[in-house]
């Protein structure tokens, strides 16, 4: 049965082009009512097109679905309110927040300074916190919410010249690590997606695979990972050209000592480094089981 999305109401930040727009036009032509939120910035976050998001909203409307545009922008808390506030008042509710508006101010750290950071961190990072912090308190009323949040893999594996946003992007995996955690009683189930798409944000770039790189084959990702039927929570997803992966922070069983000295990691890194029968723990209490375990506890 395909996956419906009749009666939700969906929030997609940075929605006026790119991967936000992909993913408001897939969630509308699958019937959830959409707020296209965009400020309309720039790729580095300056100037303001705020038109953007309306052309979205007329482009799900010729779909036949529904949809409302938002220009408040994520990097304040105001701005965050105040979109989770149209929903409620176009719509009467909200289910499902997809947190992908995002700027680039690469530079290589020798020259990264704050303007290269707090705009970066503020969109990226902040802004997931302060889109989903307001919608948090009605998914636990409803007992229902789905969040999305869109790292990337130069946080996953690092990239030349993207100091803060690679941090921004990780930061967001710590995230909805612990928002899985606090929202399963509730229904409500976080994830994240690592988007490799053709857009404005890429396409200065030489990439061989560019032509396959729609951004739409990601948002059949974001898609799944809102829908009511989707129990994943806390996972990480690679996504585009098609492809769906796994991405996991995992541990080896390294070595254990217990009067471990600094020349005993030197002369251990194998065991250290030795993947085989790694783990992925699902929360933190997990490390400590596989450490009892080690120390025959
Ligand atoms: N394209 C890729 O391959 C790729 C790879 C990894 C991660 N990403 C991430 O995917 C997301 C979407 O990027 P994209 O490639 O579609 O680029 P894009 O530049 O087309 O889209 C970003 C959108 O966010 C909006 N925006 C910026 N600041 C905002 C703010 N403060 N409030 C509201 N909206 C704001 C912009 O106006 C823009 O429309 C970003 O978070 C980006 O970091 C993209």
């Amino acid at each position: 049965m395909d996956l419906s999305f009749d009666g939700r109401v969906a929030v997609v930040t940075g929605a006026g082009g790119g991967l936000g727009r992909a993913h408001a036009l897939e969630l509308g032509r699958r019937g959830a009512k959409v707020v296209v939120n965009d400020m309309g910035t720039s790729l580095s976050g300056d100037g303001v097109e705020s038109g953007r998001a309306a052309i979205v909203v007329k482009e799900i409307e010729a779909l036949g679905g529904t949809a409302v545009a938002d220009v408040n922008s994520v990097a304040t808390t105001e701005g965050g309110e105040a979109l989770i506030r149209t929903a409620v008042s176009a719509f009467g509710r909200v289910d499902v927040v997809v947190n992908n508006a995002g700027i680039l101010r690469d530079k290589t750290f020798q020259n990264t300074g704050p303007d290269d950071v707090d705009p970066v961190l503020d969109v990226h990072l902040k802004g997931a916190f302060n889109v989903t912090r307001p919608a948090w308190r009605i998914f636990r009323e409803q007992g229902f919410g789905r969040v999305v949040v869109t790292s990337s893999s130069a946080g996953f594996f690092g990239n030349f010249g993207q100091a803060s946003y690679a941090s921004a992007k990780m930061g967001l995996v710590g995230l909805i690590k612990v928002l899985a955690i606090e929202g399963r009683k509730y229904d409500i189930r976080a994830n994240a997606v690592g988007p490799v798409a053709l857009t404005r944000m890429t396409e200065g770039f030489e990439n061989p695979l560019a032509d396959r790189l729609d951004p739409a084959l990601v948002s059949s990702v974001v898609a799944y990972l809102c829908h009511d039927s989707c129990e994943l929570s806390g996972e990480v997803l690679s996504a585009g050209a098609g492809r769906v992966a796994r991405v996991f922070v995992g541990m080896t069983r390294g070595y254990v000592n217990g009067s471990l000295s600094a020349e005993d990691v030197r002369d251990h890194l194998a065991e250290v480094f030795d993947d085989t029968g790694y783990q992925v723990p699902g929360n933190s209490l997990a490390e400590m089981e596989l450490l009892a375990e080690m120390l025959g506890k």
